[in-house]
């Protein structure tokens, strides 16, 4: 049978090298499952005993007794590794997988098998591990109807209408998938939310999902639509500090947790792009979110109350509006929220500088969010692996409380001192057999959860893991592969928006080129507005010549981007209007790198073509196949977005094209 993709990274076929299986065969004989039977360590057990089959092609029993060369799962207190933690280790010659829960072992079992899968001998010395956050959120921003905002991969997994009572099989492969990278919550509905699933008729279907999830370690969290009580309570205000309507949310809570004892809570869209929020009653997102918290009164759930605000005809820089209203909130939230911030100040685009809220709000825990759904990155038909993406922003130094008070830091609690931790990411999941349209988009959810995990990972590293996984075992084509994956987001840059340029995608459907727009519904929904080209030069000159939005950022930031000839070329234009014939730090003008990176992104392309080529005899022709043809619209898109940007600003710059660029054919 060819190979759909439909098993994504978790492809159990024998391993090829004969030491390696033997060397494992000694030590997996069987499974004992020492602390009795509860459905996560079934499920543990389970997952270990088909991964190890598969990969030893032979048996392996589960069972309660011990015995030589049998594999231990053990839920056992350990104060090193948090609740989550595993420990992987030798006890009298025999493996242990021990934790401190269920979930902690399940994980542990998962571990084990990527050694084993990746190939590597069984461990001589501990393998431990505990995750640095502690809620790791998939998104889904999936509708009622079965349509996925923003999703290129078909339609929603979520079967809405055949829910509760039929229980799609895929349900529990998806559970499979993110337990084995440690994803624990799934809001399972677009945050552009129907009240729908407040009601009755829809928290049994969300209930039905949640009992596929719980075995894997993951609950489910509803996004909530802000005028629920007006919508279907039969209020006649949503306002947060009326005690009505305070009361129905208490009651609606409840009923939730009767229906889903294991309920992980509610992630809020307020006040954002036309949805109701408390200010629509003059109250601010804290009294918002405050009185969600209070309605989850002692359940154990939380509230994640979105800071992706910028507000209708606003008149300043869409850059600084989240901070300009959260800021000052700082401090004022109940400690059951914690406030979700994009990587970037603007909405995911290809590059963006990290948000400036991070280390802006030391009282307030922050989940980031970022977004595995292409929406700006060319959708499913482009190849860009957005590890290298997501580790940027973790790795970017606020200066918050002075050197390497990173995002990574912050988010995770560290930094500032909080017990509750948590990143998000928008899911890429549909019902395409291979899950996320472009088979690379698989590695881009495979990344997060690895990353929300244990953020230190190398992203190369993690791209390297999830191919030998996924795609082939051969070094040399892993090796390749690897490459290509590592290289992919900086060359979508480079054919796209290279240099800091930002927001000049088609408008609406956000897909392609379309620099030129001037006119749309608001004028941050256009691409002049962010590129400011003119006669001059390009840029959005945000220093305090111009927005000031660097004001936002600490004093060694603003010295750093505040100055064009210390900002990072990759910057340059987010935060500068650099004039066309300005010399830059990689020694050409402004208009010779512009021009130069458009034509060698495009060229990379297809470089990656050839890469490819290369390791077609390693991998399954059908992906191979797959991939190729979405490699050939990614270059002809790329010639696409270089022409159409080049030729565009050309008309302003009134520079030639480089000759070194368009030699003659
Ligand atoms: C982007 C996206 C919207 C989405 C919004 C959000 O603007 O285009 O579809 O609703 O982000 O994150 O809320």
């Amino acid at each position: 049978l060819a190979d759909d993709g439909y098993r994504l990274w978790l492809k159990y076929d024998q391993l090829p090298d004969a030491r390696l299986r033997k060397a494992w065969q000694a030590q997996a004989k069987g499974i004992t499952v020492e602390n009795g039977a509860s459905p996560t360590l079934q499920t543990a057990a389970h997952e270990l005993q088909l991964g190890l089959q598969g990969l030893l092609g032979r048996p392996v029993s589960v069972g309660a007794s011990g015995g030589k060369g049998r594999i231990r799962l053990q839920v056992a207190a350990d104060p090193t590794l948090g609740k989550e933690g595993y420990k992987i280790s030798e006890q009298n010659g025999g493996l242990v997988v021990t934790g401190p829960t269920d979930a902690a072992v399940l994980y542990g079992c998962f571990a084990l098998l990527r050694h084993v899968q990746t190939g590597q001998m069984p461990p001589t010395a501990a393998l431990t591990s505990q995750p640095r956050v502690q809620y790791r959120m998939l998104n889904h921003w999936d509708n009622p109807n079965g349509t996925v905002e923003r999703g290129y991969a078909g339609s929603s997994i979520w079967k809405w209408l055949e829910l509760p009572e039929v229980i799609d099989p895929r349900y529990k492969d998806y559970a499979r998938a993110n337990a084995s990278i440690g994803i624990n919550g799934i809001v399972v509905n677009n945050v552009n939310a129907s009240a729908r699933y407040l009601t009755p008729e829809y928290l049994r279907k969300v209930a039905a999902v949640a009992d596929v999830m719980r075995p894997y370690g993951i609950r489910v969290y509803l996004s909530v639509m802000w005028a629920a009580p007006k919508l279907i309570g039969g209020l006649s205000t949503s306002d947060p500090l009326d005690p009505k309507v305070r009361q129905w949310w208490k009651a609606r809570t409840d009923e939730i947790y009767k229906t889903i004892p294991d309920f992980g809570g509610f992630l809020v869209k307020a006040n954002s792009e036309g949805e109701p929020g408390p200010q629509d009653y003059g109250r601010n997102h804290a009294d918002g979110a405050n009185m969600l918290a209070e309605s989850l009164g002692q359940h154990d759930g939380i509230v994640m109350w979105r800071a992706f605000v910028y507000k209708a005809n606003s008149k300043g820089d869409r850059f600084k509006e989240a901070y300009e209203e959260f800021k000052p909130l700082d401090g004022k939230f109940a400690p059951k929220v914690l406030v979700q911030v994009k990587n970037g100040p603007i909405d995911f685009q290809s590059r963006e500088p990290f948000h400036p809220l991070f280390g802006a709000m030391p009282r307030t825990p922050l989940v980031l969010e970022v977004q595995l759904t292409q929406e700006y990155l060319g959708f499913a038909t482009h190849l860009v692996y957005l590890g290298p993406l997501i580790k940027e922003c973790l790795e970017s130094d606020t200066y918050s409380q002075g050197k390497g008070s990173t995002v990574a830091k912050v988010i995770d609690g560290t930094l500032e001192k909080h017990s509750i931790s948590g990143i998000a990411g928008v899911a890429n999941i549909g019902s395409d057999r291979n899950w996320t349209g472009h088979p690379v988009g698989q590695a881009n959810w495979y990344a997060f959860g690895r990353l929300a995990w244990d953020h230190t990972l190398k992203s190369d590293a993690v791209a390297e893991e999830w191919t030998k996984m996924t795609l082939t075992r051969e070094p040399q084509a892993v090796n390749t592969i690897a490459q290509v994956l590592n290289q992919s987001r900086n060359i979508y840059v480079r054919y796209t928006t290279p240099l800091g340029l930002h927001h000049i995608m088609g408008q609406s459907i956000h897909y392609g080129p379309e620099p030129w727009l001037e006119k749309s519904a608001r004028p941050d929904w256009t691409s002049v507005y962010y590129h400011k080209a003119d006669s001059i030069g390009l840029g959005f000159d945000r220093t305090a010549k111009g927005s000031n939005a660097l004001s936002l950022y600490s004093p060694q930031v603003r010295q750093l981007w505040g100055n064009p000839a210390t900002c990072p070329p990759d910057y340059l234009l987010w935060f500068h209007h650099v004039p066309w014939g300005q010399r830059l730090s990689t020694g050409n003008t402004l208009w010779d790198e512009l021009t130069t990176r458009y034509y060698s992104g495009a060229d990379s392309v297809l470089w990656m073509q050839q890469q490819w080529e290369q390791v077609k005899p390693k991998v399954d022709p059908e992906q191979h196949t797959d991939i190729a043809s979405r490699l050939r619209i990614q270059h002809r898109e790329a010639l696409w977005w270089r022409d159409a940007c080049v030729l565009y600003f050309q008309t302003y710059a009134k520079r030639p094209i480089p000759p070194s660029l368009t030699p003659p054919t």
